[in-house]
């Protein structure tokens, strides 16, 4: 039984890390370039009031987000729109691409 749950820990450790190298942001870039750039930037710096800075923001957190887009449990008029179509394999991307943009913040005085 332990060595059961050992082994299906490693599985399951090696399926996470697949999925981790499995992002390309260089994909990411060209889709961010086409579908994101008007409202975030291509450079995740967001161009509209209303839309939110993605740069820098963390994988997990831009694929939580996209995939409750996705399903509904997020809603909003223009991303839910947006995120409908999106594979599993888009939103890895997309978001590995906003997540490698090194940001910097300078606080006021
Ligand atoms: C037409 C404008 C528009 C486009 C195009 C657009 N977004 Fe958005 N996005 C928004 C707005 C507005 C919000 C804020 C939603 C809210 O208020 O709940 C948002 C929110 C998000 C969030 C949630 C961020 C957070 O801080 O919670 C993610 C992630 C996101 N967008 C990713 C993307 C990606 C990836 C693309 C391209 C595939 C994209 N968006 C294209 C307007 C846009």
């Amino acid at each position: 039984m332990r060595t059961l749950l050992k082994a299906s820990c490693l599985l399951t450790l090696v399926g996470l890390s697949a999925g981790v190298m499995a992002a390309d942001p260089a994909i990411g870039k060209k889709m961010a370039a086409t579908q994101c750039r008007t409202c975030h930037g291509l450079d995740g710096i967001a161009q509209i009031p209303i839309a939110p800075h993605l740069a820098g923001e963390s994988r997990i957190y831009l694929e939580t987000q996209l995939k409750a887009f996705r399903s509904g449990k997020r809603e909003h008029e223009m991303m839910s729109v947006i995120a409908k179509d999106l594979s599993d394999e888009d939103i890895s991307n997309v978001s590995a691409w906003f997540e490698s943009i090194q940001i910097t913040a300078t606080m006021p005085e």
